[in-house]
C-alpha cells in the first residue's frame, strides 16, 4: 500500500498552490476563498487532522476557527485524523430570472472552494466539503462521496459548529416545542440561548447583522442550532425515533449551512443567498403558476362563527362558498380557500388525522358544482388538506386529490399539519404498523413535504403549507411550492391564550422567519375587535394601516384578504388590498431597526407602480423616507393610506387618513407611524391623457 505517500504529494501540491494563504495566527494547513468583491472570506483550517473553517467581513472575524465533520453510526467518526487530498476552486457568475417572487432577476455569483479530505487510517474514508464565498456571506456543504464499505450512512450528528465572535443580540425562536415554530421571538444576547430554529439574526457587537440558516434542506434532517457556550453554538439535527439524524445512500450531500453577512439591516433582505443555493427551476412548464391573491372561508372558523366540522355552523355549504366566489370576482380575487368542505372534521380531528377524505365532500357541499361556478367567474377554488400529520393517509389519496382538483381547475392547495411536539405517526405504508413518532422538521417529514411537492408539480398543483418544514429556498427548484405558514401567522389573534401577536412581532418577522422564504401570514383583517367571537382577550395588535402595510412588508405570491367579506363592504381602506399585487420586479429596503420599525418598497413585476409598507411596533415614529426609487422622469400620484394624528393600537386603531399627493423620485416623505401602527402607499403614475 503505497498509500500514505501519494497523499503526502497530494498535500504537497495543495500547498504548492495556495501559497500566501496561510494565516500567520494559525498553526494548520489553511486555504482562504474570499468572495468576488472581497467583501466576505471563508477559511478552511486542518489543525492536527481535524477539519475547521472560520469566517471574515473585511477585518473582523464572524466565525472563529469552528469544528467540522460528520458522526455516524457503527462507523469511526469523520471528524478527525484527516489529510487534505485534493482541492479545487471555481467562479461562478449567472443572473437568473425567477418565475415570480420578491425580485425578478438574481445574480448569483461566488467563488467556490473544494476541499477533499481523507482520513489517514487503513480503511480512508473520505469527507468532501464545499465552500462559496458570496458579498453577502458565506455557505458550505458536506459531501460524502461514494466509497467503498460505506453504501449506506446512517448520520448520529454533525460536528458543525458556529463559534460566533462575540455575545451578540440574537433574535430566536426555541426548538423542539409544540407549537412547532410557532413562538414570539427573544432578543437576548447569544449566551442566553436556548436550542433554537433557524434563521437565527444577530447583531454583532462591532454592528454587523448575520442569519445563520440552511439552504436545500433535502432528505436530510433538518438543522436546529444548540448553545455550546462560549458563544458557540453547533448544528443540532432533529433526530429519527430511534436517535439517528439522517439515512442515505452515498454519495450524500447535506443542505448548506449559510451564514448571511450585512452592514445594514435591510440588506439581509435583499440577499438572494438561500435560494441562490438551490438547484435552477426543475419544471419545464411553468405557465401554470400564478401568483395571486385569495379570500377564503377561513377566519370565520378562528373567531368561531364557523366550524370545520359539520352542523348548523358549518362554514363551508354551497350557499356560503358561492358568496364567497361572487365576492372574490366582483373584487379581482384570484382563488377562494374552503376549509372544512371534506369529511373527516366531526369529532376531535386533531387526533384522528387518519379519518380525513381529500375527495370526499360534506352533503352540503356540492364541489363539483362549485368549482364550474367558480370558474363561470374567472375564480379558482382552492383545495384545503389538513392532514393532522395523518401522513399515511394523506400519502394514499395524494395521486387521486390531486388528479381530481386538477380536473376540476382547482390549481392550488393549502395543506395543513396539526400536530405537537414529536408526535407524528410514522406508519408502515403496507401494514399501518406503528414504526415511531417523529418530530415535523425530522428527515421522515422532510421527505414527506418534499414529495407532495413533487406529486403537486406534477398534477399543476401550488402549494401553501400550513405547520410546514421551514423555507430553504426550494421554490427556485420547485416553483409550484408558492408559500408556507412555519411562524405565527394572524389566527394567533384569534385565539392565542396569550393574547395574540405583539406590536413588534411583525417589525422582527421580515429580518427573521421571512429570510426563509415567503409567509402566508394572512393579513388583512379590519374588524379588530371581532367581538361576536366573545373573547375580550383577543384583538388584533395593530392599527388598520398595519394591516394593510403588512401586504408589502410580508413577501408572499399568496396573499390572503383574511377578513369575512361583510367586514370590507364599504370600507375605503379595502381598496389597497384590491390593488396590491404579489408579484414583484424589484425591492428595497429603505429604512430598518429589527424589533422597531421597517420600510420595504416593490416595484409592480407587471406594471408600472411602486408600493411601500412601513410598520412599527409599540412605539409611534415618523420617518423619512427618500422616493429616489421611483423611476425617472415621471411623476406619481402617492395613495397614501395612513394612521391618523390620534391613531393608537391600543385606543384608536381604526382612525386612518386616506389621501393623494403628487410625488416623484425627489420627494423626501414623512411617514407618521401610530404606536402599533403603519402606513401603505401606491405610487401610480399621474395618467398622461
Ligand atoms: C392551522 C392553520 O394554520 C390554519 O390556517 C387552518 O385553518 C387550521 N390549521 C385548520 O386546518
Amino acid at each position: 500500500m503505497n498509500r500514505p505517500l501519494i497523499r503526502i504529494r497530494f498535500i504537497s501540491a495543495c500547498i504548492g498552490l495556495l501559497i500566501g494563504c496561510r494565516t500567520s495566527t494559525i498553526d494548520a494547513e489553511s486555504i482562504v476563498l474570499k468572495s468576488p468583491g472581497g467583501a466576505n472570506g471563508v477559511t478552511f483550517l486542518l489543525k492536527d487532522g481535524v477539519p475547521y473553517y472560520q469566517v471574515r467581513h473585511g477585518d473582523a472575524a464572524v466565525i472563529k476557527p469552528s469544528r467540522l465533520g460528520i458522526r455516524l453510526r457503527n462507523e469511526a467518526d469523520l471528524t478527525a485524523n484527516f489529510a487534505i487530498e485534493k482541492v479545487k476552486r471555481l467562479t461562478f457568475d449567472e443572473t437568473w430570472t425567477q418565475p415570480w417572487g420578491e425580485t425578478a432577476h438574481i445574480r448569483n455569483h461566488y467563488n467556490e472552494l473544494w476541499v477533499s479530505l481523507r482520513q489517514l487510517d487503513s480503511l480512508g474514508r473520505r469527507l468532501n466539503l464545499y465552500f462559496r464565498a458570496y458579498d453577502d456571506g458565506v455557505a458550505f456543504r458536506y459531501e460524502l462521496p461514494k466509497q467503498e464499505g460505506l453504501p449506506r450512512v446512517e448520520i448520529m450528528d454533525e460536528a458543525t459548529e458556529f463559534a460566533l465572535a462575540g455575545d451578540h443580540s440574537a433574535w430566536w425562536i426555541p426548538a423542539y416545542r409544540p407549537e412547532r415554530y410557532e413562538y414570539l421571538y427573544s432578543n437576548t444576547p447569544l449566551s442566553r440561548l436556548d436550542t433554537v430554529h433557524t434563521p437565527l439574526t444577530m447583531e454583532t457587537v462591532d454592528g454587523l447583522f448575520l442569519s445563520i440558516h440552511e439552504a436545500a434542506l433535502t432528505d436530510y434532517a433538518g438543522m436546529a442550532l444548540a448553545n455550546k457556550g462560549a458563544n458557540t453554538l453547533e448544528c443540532d439535527l432533529a433526530p429519527w425515533s430511534d436517535g439517528v439524524k439522517v439515512r442515505g445512500g452515498t454519495p450524500l450531500v447535506s443542505p448548506w449551512r449559510t451564514i448571511q453577512i450585512a452592514e445594514i439591516p435591510g440588506e439581509l433582505i435583499t440577499s438572494y443567498l438561500v435560494l441562490n443555493l438551490n438547484e435552477p427551476n426543475a419544471l419545464d412548464d411553468v405557465s401554470w403558476i400564478e401568483p395571486g391573491k385569495y379570500v377564503g372561508i377561513w377566519w370565520g372558523m378562528h373567531i368561531g362563527k364557523y366550524t370545520w366540522e359539520s352542523g348548523e355552523k358549518h362554514g363551508a355549504t354551497t350557499a356560503n362558498t358561492q358568496r364567497y366566489i361572487d365576492f372574490a370576482a366582483e373584487n379581482g380575487f384570484d382563488g377562494v380557500l374552503v376549509e372544512g368542505w371534506n369529511t373527516g372534521w366531526d369529532g376531535d380531528w386533531i387526533a384522528n388525522g387518519d379519518l380525513f377524505s381529500f375527495t370526499e365532500s360534506y352533503p352540503d357541499y356540492d364541489l363539483e358544482g362549485l368549482a364550474t361556478y367558480a370558474a363561470g367567474k374567472d375564480v379558482r377554488l382552492i383545495g384545503h388538506n389538513e392532514t393532522s400529520t395523518g401522513i399515511r393517509n394523506y400519502e394514499r389519496q395524494l395521486e387521486d386529490a390531486f388528479a381530481l382538483y386538477h380536473r376540476m381547475g382547482i390549481n392550488t392547495v393549502k395543506s395543513g399539519y396539526v400536530g405537537h411536539g414529536r408526535n407524528i405517526r410514522r406508519l408502515d405504508p403496507a401494514t399501518g404498523e406503528l414504526l415511531g413518532l417523529e418530530w415535523h422538521h425530522g428527515q421522515y417529514m422532510v421527505r414527506h413535504y418534499r414529495k407532495v411537492v413533487e406529486v403537486a408539480a406534477r398534477h399543476q398543483i401550488m402549494l401553501d403549507v400550513h405547520e410546514p418544514i421551514k423555507a430553504t429556498g426550494i421554490r427556485r427548484t420547485w416553483p409550484n411550492m408558492m408559500t408556507r405558514e412555519g411562524a405565527r401567522g394572524q389566527e394567533w389573534n384569534a385565539w392565542g391564550h396569550d393574547g395574540g401577536n405583539t406590536p413588534e412581532y411583525t417589525t422582527i418577522l421580515p429580518f427573521t422567519r421571512l429570510l426563509a422564504g415567503p409567509f402566508d401570514f394572512t393579513p388583512g383583517i379590519f374588524d379588530l375587535y371581532f367581538e361576536e367571537a366573545g373573547r375580550p382577550d383577543n384583538r388584533i395588535s395593530t392599527t388598520l394601516a398595519k394591516q394593510l402595510a403588512l401586504y408589502v412588508v410580508l413577501y408572499s405570491p399568496l396573499h390572503m384578504a383574511a377578513d369575512l367579506p361583510e367586514n370590507y363592504e364599504g370600507q375605503p381602506a379595502f381598496q389597497f388590498i384590491r390593488d396590491v399585487p404579489t408579484d414583484w420586479e424589484e425591492t428595497r429596503v429603505p429604512g430598518a431597526v429589527i424589533g422597531e420599525y421597517v420600510t420595504i418598497v416593490r416595484k409592480d413585476r407587471h406594471g408600472p407602480n411602486w408600493y411601500l409598507g412601513s410598520i412599527t411596533n409599540d412605539q409611534g415614529r415618523t420617518l423619512t423616507v427618500n422616493l429616489d426609487f421611483l423611476d425617472e422622469g415621471i411623476e406619481y400620484v402617492a395613495e397614501i393610506y395612513a394612521d391618523a394624528g390620534d391613531s393608537d393600537w391600543r385606543t384608536n386603531p381604526l382612525a386612518m387618513e386616506i389621501s393623494r399627493l403628487p410625488v416623484n423620485r425627489a420627494t423626501r416623505l414623512e411617514l407618521r407611524l401610530a404606536p402599533g401602527g403603519g402606513q401603505a402607499i401606491r405610487f401610480r403614475p399621474v395618467a398622461v391623457d
